[in-house]
């Protein structure tokens, strides 16, 4: 019997969400997903009018709906954002509006609301490109976009807000891969796949920059690690995710050797300077938690999904790409 039954994920129809939230729900939770849906309704294939899921479109910055989302809610899982690097700069002021001003105000009703455990969502961007060879979670942060600016930011406020009580968490993940129903293809793993899938070769921007990488199941098996762990354990803590530190180029070679074709593969320029590693050893150390799946794995399932038709025009739909999408829903 899990330790919290009823849980609110903010932001559960992305792409981390929809792998997450059938996982919940298959584990006994009762879950609400507060998202705007940004990237389609169809994310929880199976799913949708299970008795256990309640799905409220709408936006984290209504803190009416917020409370409403609420009621019940023991846990509550925040993946809510505008979610990476790009998407962020096209509107700035409205990233910081949803991944920075409406934080406050949601940990503050939660709190009200009963919640006893908050597990929010950072990112690895929070430290920028460091020089250390272990990137670990006590290093400073030091972001390069606003996207990592307002990760960073809002990890200070959940220390702010945490309570006794109020059990708080951050994950600093890597780069997430692999197929999900509401699939991302923005993701270096995930667009090398696509890109050899689509067109049969890989064009790498630069290659030398790092990116630390991630299973998106992994992801979702931390996530309920981080709803069951001892609270002594959790509380106040940050905690790195990956499952290995790679650069661009290493994974376009690892993508393309996993799908077992002779994939030529392009280099050119890049003015991108954005290059993470982090340590996952903590994690290991304080919850024995270590990522099980590989770039191979990532790579092969979402080609085995994409020749099952389960991720149709991948180039060119652009629910598969955040800042696209963006760009054509106009949100202000
Ligand atoms: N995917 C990655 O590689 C990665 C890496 C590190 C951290 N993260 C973090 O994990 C979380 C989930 O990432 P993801 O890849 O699933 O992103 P995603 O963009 O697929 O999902 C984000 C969801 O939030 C929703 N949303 C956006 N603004 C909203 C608002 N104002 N109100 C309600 N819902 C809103 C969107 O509709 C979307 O469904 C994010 O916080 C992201 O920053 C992701």
């Amino acid at each position: 019997m899990p330790q919290f039954r009823q849980v609110l994920v903010t932001g559960g129809a992305g792409y981390v969400g929809s792998n997450l939230v059938p996982k919940l729900l298959s584990g006994g939770y009762a879950v609400t997903v507060l998202d705007l849906y940004l990237y389609g309704r169809e994310v929880f294939p199976g799913f949708h009018g299970h008795r256990n899921l309640r799905e409220i479109q709408g936006d984290i910055r209504d803190i009416g709906l917020v409370q409403r989302a609420l009621e019940g809610a023991e846990a509550v899982i925040h993946l809510a954002c505008i979610s990476n690097d790009p998407s962020f700069e096209l509107d700035p002021a409205l990233g910081k509006s949803i991944n920075f001003d409406a934080f406050r105000p949601l940990l503050v009703a939660a709190k009200k609301a009963g919640v006893r455990r908050f597990i929010n969502a950072s990112s690895s961007s929070v430290y920028g490109v460091k020089k250390e060879a272990d990137v670990t979670e006590e290093l400073s942060f030091e972001p390069i976009t606003d996207y990592g600016k307002y990760k960073a930011a809002s990890e200070g406020v959940l220390a702010e807000e945490r309570a006794p009580g109020f059990v708080t968490a951050s994950v600093r993940p890597a780069s997430i891969m692999g197929y999900a129903p509401r699939q991302r293809l923005d993701l270096t793993v995930n667009i090398f796949t696509a890109q050899a899938v689509a067109l049969g070769k890989l064009t790498v921007h630069g290659g030398a920059q790092e990116r630390p990488n991630l299973h998106i199941d992994d992801m979702s098996d931390l996530y309920l690690l981080l709803l069951e762990a001892p609270a002594e354990k959790i509380d106040g803590q940050a905690f790195n995710v990956n499952a290995g530190n790679e650069t661009v180029l290493g994974i376009a070679r690892r993508v393309a050797a996993a799908l077992g074709r002779d994939i030529p593969i392009e280099v050119t320029d890049t003015k991108d300077l954005r290059s993470y590693r982090t340590s996952g050893e903590k994690l290991r150390r304080v919850l024995g938690f270590a990522p099980r799946k590989t770039i191979e794995d990532a790579a092969r399932e979402l080609a085995q999904a994409m020749a099952q038709g389960l991720v149709p025009d991948a180039l060119t739909n652009e629910r598969y790409y955040n800042v696209r999408r963006m760009k054509s829903v106009n949100l202000v």
